[in-house]
């Protein structure tokens, strides 16, 4: 079997990439050219086309995205493209190959005020990124009607650097012992990419067999905790202390940041099996390395 993995240098791709090792696999990556993948534009139809009619594949995973808040702000037509433009180009070019797609959404799709959200609850997104995310999942529908959509929660795992996910950077901020404020009302549910890969090589296999699932799945980490809880746990874990950091509203008050898009999931292990689930032993030697000021020590 052959797949194309979409935004395979980011932190979902790198671990969806290595959970489909059963498969030939082409990744692609854009601003990070990485030995082995291939270097794409996914907001350019011809690059797509290109390489699904070179590798014809049977699936592609569709991992490109925006998530950056910053470049939401400072650039948002490219974050729109990044989100939207992708997602429609990637899905019409998936059904004209004739191979199956998954596409990655994020639970940013709901307004965070009647969790938990079932993948037919009503979407309802409170800022441009979840706005973004919908519409590509509707543009997907549209270029794709047999894909599948996975909403996932915050992600975190084996980072390149502190900020790329909100567990590292947050591990960062304790370590670092500077006076910092964390919101303590809105409720995450970080989940390991390699956790959130393993139901997307599930996901896959389903396609693959024709296996009849509900055209948009959840899965989400058990455990909810705010920013502030995160920094808290994170502190008690290694010994540290965490009198630097003070709970705070910062994201609630912005009004743009859902309070509790808790993702009921109990659908996909029905269908799929059993996933281990990997909070409890791997949150914490994903964030040790960050704990540093200088960073993790190369091995
Ligand atoms: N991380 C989370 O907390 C989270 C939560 C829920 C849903 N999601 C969704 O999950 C998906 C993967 O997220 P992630 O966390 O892995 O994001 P990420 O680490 O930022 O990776 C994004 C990927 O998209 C690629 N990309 C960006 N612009 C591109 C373009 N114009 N053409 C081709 N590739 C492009 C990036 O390539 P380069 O890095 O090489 O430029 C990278 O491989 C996204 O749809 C995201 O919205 C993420």
């Amino acid at each position: 079997m052959r797949a194309v993995i979409f935004g395979a240098s980011g932190l979902l791709g790198r671990s969806v990439v290595r959970a489909f090792d059963d498969m030939s696999v082409t990744g692609t990556g854009f601003s990070r050219t990485v030995p082995g993948l291939v270097t794409l534009d996914a907001t350019s139809a011809d690059s797509i086309e290109r390489l699904l009619g070179r590798d014809q594949p049977d699936v592609v995973v569709n991992c490109v995205g925006e998530r950056r808040p910053e470049v939401w702000a400072g650039t948002p037509a490219q974050a729109r493209g990044r989100n939207i433009d992708a997602a429609r180009l990637i899905a019409e070019g998936a059904r004209r190959c004739g191979a199956r797609l998954l596409h990655i959404s994020s639970d940013y799709v709901f307004d965070g005020t009647a969790a938990p959200y079932r993948p037919d609850s009503l979407p309802n997104p409170l800022n441009a990124y979840g706005r973004w995310k919908l519409l590509a999942e509707r543009a997907v529908r549209a270029a794709c009607p047999d894909a599948a959509i996975l909403r996932l929660p915050v992600l975190y795992g084996h980072a390149q650097f502190a900020a790329e996910t909100n567990l590292t950077e947050i591990a960062r901020q304790v370590g670092a012992g500077a006076r910092v404020e964390l919101d303590d009302v809105c409720v995450r549910y970080p989940t390991h990419a390699d956790e959130a890969a393993e139901v997307c090589r599930r996901l896959a296999g389903a396609l693959l067999r024709g296996q009849r699932l509900g055209s948009v799945a959840h899965w989400s980490a058990e455990q909810g905790f705010t920013k502030y809880q995160m920094a808290v746990l994170i502190a008690h874990r290694f010994g540290l202390s965490a009198d630097h950091i003070r709970a705070g509203e910062a994201d609630a008050a912005s009004g743009e940041r859902p309070v509790d898009c808790r993702l009921d999931c109990q659908d996909l292990p029905e269908a799929l099996g059993p996933v281990r689930r990997l909070f409890s032993t791997e949150f914490p030697p994903a964030v040790e390395p960050w704990l540093f000021p200088a960073g993790p020590v190369p091995s």
